[in-house]
């Protein structure tokens, strides 16, 4: 995680900067910091805080014709200053920002301890900054290019790094393994970031740098090596079209609600780029490896990981043996059983670094990929045979709601293109109204958030489909409220969860299929009988009198699109009358680029 900007040239480097690493603050939010450079001196600002704080911290006339930013989710050491990027080494020659984790910092930190070098922090990437010293004093050629690629080949792990030398303000450095970054394009001046969006409003053309690549921007000038000088080939930049997305908060009070609330859009847009009258448009070589696949692999963590329980019923329902495994369960024990397996990635972001990992593995075995992701661009996307995007727009709150709810639809109009259902399209608009309809009612929902917020625990039952959207109503809760929850099989809690329940512990449930109704009511009967505050969230066609919420009736296997909008719900409610840090909770970070 943790975002990187750099830039040199014409522009004004302060507002780039500080403007650009607010945009990646999704990445991480534990502390952050900036260099400038110019000819006389290199300043740093850093400090364990937001961008804000840092915007305050650093001089409003600040100018340098270099500089460099950080953004940090902390993973080496405390959210403290000493821990803030940028690193400088020991003697000042390279100044750099990190995103990543560099495996073998430990034994490279003792190396270089041995030869009398000092550390000041815990971070990885203070070695990182000294290993680059130290190449550079020692080479005869007094190259910093050279320096930086001799430390490259010392780290393993992963790295996007920009780098400044203190004798050359005419240019950043960067390098790339695992961890993303782009570089923009712009007139006189060139720009670096883990991802465009900071860029939209000065580049006019962007290159997304591949693994192993290294260089430098200067104004005019962009220099991309590669670490096998056999790998080198020539730069393709290319156009984006982010500017159209809109990215404010438009009247709303937080992204998270402005989010859940873009889900009928989403819905409408997804069916727009999907299906074209009365036909599916998917790739035919994607249909026909649906058809050769004896089993479908899903792989994918969080949320995504939700939205692939719900994606594994989809393709049962239609003869397809599917799994769906956490990413970074996979990585480790990669069991696949059938001869032709089709791994289907879903990943909001595109850079989840559990996933990447289990691409690498997956390509030695020589299985298809089809990656399902909201980032174009992203390296899930590059690195997948095939990649249907989730046009959900921007997700900038931490916690994921529209995307959850793209992936979903996504997986059920797939589903239909497979079978050629085209019944999928008046679903799915009866799905947008009832959306509109939970919208209109969700005051509704807020007096339940409230209720439950002042509860220590709070458990979610389902089952089947209500099942997996009980698991991401509780994922939810947890992110934002910091309320302790689980979600569960209604028909589990007799085997020990029960034990749980006392007097007034909320117990919310989900009802939206006749098969199970009866039985999930009979579930909330035995933690009645012990006391539990029950709420029920059922639909048109199943409820009763006493019920607490009751969306519009869609049909059974679309239900988890407005329940898990209700699970929504309840959790901004509850965050907001707790107080809590809403689009930016404790501790996460919304890509997930560390292992
Ligand atoms: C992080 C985010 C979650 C997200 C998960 C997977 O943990 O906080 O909201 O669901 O990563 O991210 P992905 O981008 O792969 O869907």
């Amino acid at each position: 995680m943790c975002g990187i900007v750099g830039s040199v040239g014409e522009t004004k480097l302060r507002d780039y900067l500080l403007h650009g690493l607010k945009s990646l603050e999704y990445r991480g939010y534990d502390s952050a910091g900036t260099a400038f450079l110019t000819k006389e001196k290199l300043e740093v600002f850093r400090l364990p805080g937001r961008i804000d704080d840092l915007n305050q911290l650093v001089p409003a006339k600040m100018h340098g014709a270099a500089g460099i930013g950080h953004t940090r989710w902390a993973t080496h050491g405390e959210p403290n200053f000493v821990n803030s990027h940028p690193h400088c080494s020991q003697q000042g020659y390279f100044t750099i920002v990190h995103n990543g984790v560099i495996d073998n910092f430990r034994s490279l930190k003792k190396k270089l301890q041995n030869q009398g070098c000092k550390f000041q922090s815990e971070t990885d990437t203070e070695v990182i900054a000294n290993l680059m010293e130290m190449h550079y004093l020692k080479a005869a050629t007094k190259n910093p290019l050279d320096a930086i690629k001799k430390t490259l080949e010392d780290l393993e792990g992963s790295y996007a790094l920009a780098i400044l030398f203190k004798k050359d303000d005419t240019k950043v450095y960067f390098a790339k393994l695992h961890s993303p970054l782009v570089i923009g394009k712009g007139k006189n001046t060139n720009y670096l970031a883990s991802d465009y969006v900071p860029m939209l409003d000065y580049a006019t053309s962007y290159y997304i740098i591949d693994d192993y690549q290294y260089g430098y921007i200067s104004q005019k000038e962009v220099v991309v090596k590669h670490l096998d000088p056999n790998e080198e080939k020539p730069l393709v930049f290319h156009q984006t079209d982010l500017k159209v997305i809109d990215i404010g908060l438009n009247g709303y009070p937080h992204y998270m609600l402005k989010e859940i609330e873009e889900s009928p859009e989403v819905i409408k847009r997804l069916m727009d780029n999907y299906v074209d009258g009365n036909q599916f448009v998917f790739d035919d070589v994607l249909i026909q490896k649906f058809q050769e696949a004896d089993q479908i692999i899903f792989l994918a963590c969080g949320t995504s990981y939700h939205a692939a329980l719900v994606g594994r019923r989809y393709f049962e329902s239609i003869g397809k043996t599917s799994r769906v495994y956490i990413a970074s369960e996979f990585a480790y024990y990669p069991e696949v059983k059938g001869k032709h397996p089709l791994f289907i990635f879903i990943s909001q972001s595109g850079e989840t670094a559990d996933l990447i990992r289990c691409v690498k593995i997956i390509q030695q075995q020589g299985s298809p990929i089809l990656t399902i992701t909201n980032t174009k661009g992203s390296s899930l996307d590059r690195a997948s045979d095939f990649t249907l995007l989730l046009y959900a727009g921007m997700e900038i709150a931490v916690a994921s709601t529209k995307a959850y709810i793209a992936q979903v639809a996504l997986l059920a109009i797939l589903r239909a293109a497979l079978i050629g259902n085209t019944e999928i399209i008046t679903d799915l608009i009866e799905v947008e109204k009832a959306m509109k309809g939970l919208i209109g009612a969700k005051l509704e929902i807020k007096a339940i958030a409230e209720a439950i917020a002042k509860e220590p625990n709070v458990f979610f039952l389902g089952r089947g489909l209500d099942y997996d959207v009980a698991l991401e109503a509780s994922l939810k809760l947890k992110e934002i409220t910091y309320i302790h929850s689980e979600g569960l099989p209604g028909g589990e809690l007799k085997h020990g969860p029960i034990a749980l329940i006392k007097k007034d512990v909320p117990v919310i449930a989900f009802v939206s299929d006749q098969i199970t109704a009866a039985a999930i009511r009979s579930n909330l009967q035995e933690v009645l009988a012990r006391g539990a505050k029950v709420y029920v969230v059922s639909n048109q066609a199943l409820a009763k009198e006493e019920d607490d919420f009751v969306t519009r009736n869609t049909k059974t296997y679309l239900s988890p699109l407005t329940k898990a909008m209700v699970g929504q719900y309840l959790s901004y409610y509850a965050a907001l009358s707790l107080g809590r840090d809403i689009d930016k909770p404790r501790n996460l970070a919304k890509s997930v680029t560390v292992e």
